[in-house]
This record gives structure tokens, sequence and C-alpha cells, in this order.
């Protein structure tokens, strides 16, 4: 049976919107109370997983799921040996520096050599301030990195940013952009190139539902 990891979190209900526009409706996992973990569609041709976001790529590149969606995001910090078929267009954010406002600091390359930086993106971290020539600690974390620089562990943060409600709240202050980032289906290259589960038709599909939901957005 076709299986299709999708993210839990920000990205999931554009998912479960995305599938439905071809037929395929894993809305049971937006239940109030569901806990279940995996969900066959109605029609009994395919069945999805739900989750973390880091783990998306994982299932997909050991071929247990043969599409997944998963930020742009995950895909560079991880590497993964997947097929990157479809830009999604939804889930849109940036990977982005960030410091205390307070702080003197308003580009990367004004930071303090042999700094602090706290990120739960230690790989996209670290190949950023390499190509700056900028010899920063980057300290691993995972999750709520805002707190580094409000508690003085680390002068800087790269982390995501899409509203950027979370620094505002926070008195922090995003000082530049690493990449911008947005949903992507991935899939398993062997499934893609053996066309296996008539994938290839499933991703027209999907890119069609991607355009049309594109040009629609763009004519509003
Ligand atoms: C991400 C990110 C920021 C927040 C930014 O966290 O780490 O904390 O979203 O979003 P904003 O600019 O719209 O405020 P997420 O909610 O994905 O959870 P996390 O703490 O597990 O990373």
């Amino acid at each position: 049976m076709l299986t299709i990891a999708l993210a839990k979190g920000s990205l999931l209900k554009e998912s479960i919107k995305l599938f439905q526009s071809i037929g395929l409706d894993f809305s049971g996992f937006l239940e109030p109370g569901c806990r279940q973990l995996q969900i066959v569609e109605p029609t009994g041709r395919a069945k999805a997983l739900l989750v973390r976001n880091g783990d998306v790529p994982v299932y997909v590149e050991y071929g247990q799921a043969q599409l997944g969606v998963v930020g742009y995001d995950v895909i560079r910090e991880k590497k993964p040996n997947v097929a990157q078929v479809l830009d999604l267009k939804f889930g849109g954010c940036r990977l982005s520096v960030a410091v205390k406002a307070t702080s003197p600091y308003r580009s990367s390359l004004e930071l303090p050599m042999q700094g602090r930086v706290a990120s739960s993106f230690v790989h996209c971290a670290r190949d950023y301030f390499d190509g700056l020539d900028l010899p920063v600690e980057i300290v691993p974390l995972h999750g709520s990195v805002e707190l580094g620089p409000l508690t003085g562990m680390s002068e800087a943060i790269v982390d995501l940013v899409a509203t950027g409600n979370t620094l505002r709240e926070n008195g922090l202050i995003e000082i530049d952009i690493l990449f911008h980032s947005t949903a992507r289906l991935i899939a398993y290259p062997l499934s893609y190139r053996l066309n296996t589960y008539k994938l290839h038709s499933d991703i027209d599909r999907l890119r069609k539902a991607v355009d049309a939901q594109t040009i629609a957005v763009g004519d509003g």
C-alpha cells in the first residue's frame, strides 16, 4: 500500500488538505483526541504515518514511506538521501540569526569571535558561520532556543522564524537570514525511479493541485 509520512505540527493541516484534493483523506488525524499514528484512508489505497518533522525523511529514506511531506529546513539540516519532487509552497518560514534587541550586534559578522550560538540546526549554523570565517561555538539545543541569549548562555541563536512573534515576545531581533523554507514533497528514490504504486500519477496530480492553489492565491 502507498505509504505517506506526514509531519506533526504546523505542516499537518495543509498536508492533509493537499492529499484530500487528490482524493486521499487522512483528516482523521485532525479529530480531537485522535492518538492514532497511522491511518488507512477510506478507499484503502494509501496509508499515512504521523511522525515528527525531523523523522519524515528517515521513513522515506528507508523506504517505509514512498512519499513524505517535510520542511526544506529539515532537508538542509539532515541532508537525507531522498528525491525532492515538489515545492508545496505552504509552511513558509526562514532560518535566521537572532540576537537580543538590546545587544550591540546588527549583523552576524559583528558577533564576537569564539562567541556562542544556540541552535537546533547545528549543521546549518556550522556551515553558515564557517562560510563567514567566523569562529563561533554552536550550542546544540532541541527547543526554546530563544532562551540562549535571554539567559546569557549564547550571544545569538539560529532558529526558524515564521510570523516573528516568538522573537518579538522574547525581546529578540533577526539580524540575518540563512535561507527561506517551505514544505516539500519527498520520495523514496527507488520507488520514484520505478514508479511503484503509480507514484508519478499522484505526484502529477499533487503538482496540479499546488499550481491551482498558487494561481488562486495570486489572483486573490
Ligand atoms: C518554531 C521556531 C520558533 C517559532 C517561530 O518553533 O523554533 O520558536 O516556531 O515562529 P513564529 O516566528 O511564527 O513565532 P515550533 O513552534 O516549530 O516549535 P519548536 O520549539 O519545537 O521548534
